[in-house]
């Protein structure tokens, strides 16, 4: 049995209202306190939710997410400064996150963020204390060519130099191609990479590292397929995006029970 925590997170996206919000953390009431669980809503109701955190009285939904911590979507590399649309990683400390999503896909591909800006910004979040969701994953042209390995341990190596202590990252690898699609990588698929990501850990950062280092998987992840996949041995949680604004989300936190 893994000493790693199993983890996962809800990333919210581009998604819901204060009402809605509500609803989706009122679906986490059976959540289980074997998992770690990390919802990442939209930087501007951070605030409203942790709010809701501090001040719990009796209300069910306050004392629901008092157990969840925040995450943002992103943060900048810099504290402060003429960065317009930007917020800081201190921001995010100050309305209550703990963590942050560096290296997602769609920062990647649909705004192009470039390894070496996204290594920074690693970087200066754990330096400004903010424990990083680092995200990582082929486009399916890459997996048709066998890159898959070289494309993820490419994006690893781009934050290696930049990185001394492991023990606040979280890595979550996504297939581009299984992101919003319906298509999961099987069980199979996702072990295979998440082996040999764990290897990659081992002959580049330490034994340490690879033994406790969580690896998440991610890309479409649902109610329906969460068991199968928790059940790798090398698979210690999930990121979930569409069905973490669904009942199922519930099912997915559950899924190591
Ligand atoms: P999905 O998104 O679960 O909707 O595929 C996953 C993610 O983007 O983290």
């Amino acid at each position: 049995m893994s000493s790693r925590k199993f983890f996962v997170g809800g990333n919210w996206k581009m998604n819901g209202s204060k009402g809605e919000l509500d609803n989706l953390v009122n679906l986490l009431a059976k959540n289980s306190s074997e998992t770690e669980v990390v919802v990442a809503p939209p930087f501007v109701f951070l605030d409203y939710l942790h709010n809701k955190k501090t001040n719990f009285g009796n209300n069910i939904t306050n004392y629901i997410i008092f157990f969840i911590a925040l995450s943002g979507q992103n943060c900048y590399k810099e504290s402060k400064g003429a960065f317009t649309g930007e917020i800081s990683p201190k921001m995010l400390k100050d309305v209550g996150a703990d963590w942050v999503i560096l290296g997602h896909s769609e920062r990647r591909h649909v705004f192009g963020e470039k390894d070496d800006l996204i290594a920074d910004k690693v970087a200066f979040a754990l330096k400004e204390g903010l424990s990083v969701i680092f995200c990582i994953g082929e486009k399916i042209e890459e997996r048709e060519n066998n890159l898959t390995e070289k494309i993820c341990f490419g994006q690893l190596g781009a934050i290696k130099d930049k990185i001394k202590d492991w023990s606040k990252i979280v890595v979550a690898y996504e297939p581009v191609w299984a992101i919003g699609t319906g298509k999961t990588a099987t069980p199979e698929q996702a072990q295979e990479i998440h082996q040999a990501l764990r290897k990659w850990l081992h002959d580049n950062i330490s034994q340490d590292a690879s033994n406790k280092t969580r690896i998440l998987y991610g890309g479409s992840v649902t109610g329906a397929n969460c068991k199968e996949l928790a059940a790798k041995a090398d698979i210690d949680g999930f990121l979930v995006g569409g069905a973490s604004l669904k009942p199922e989300f519930a099912n997915i936190v559950n899924s190591k029970n």
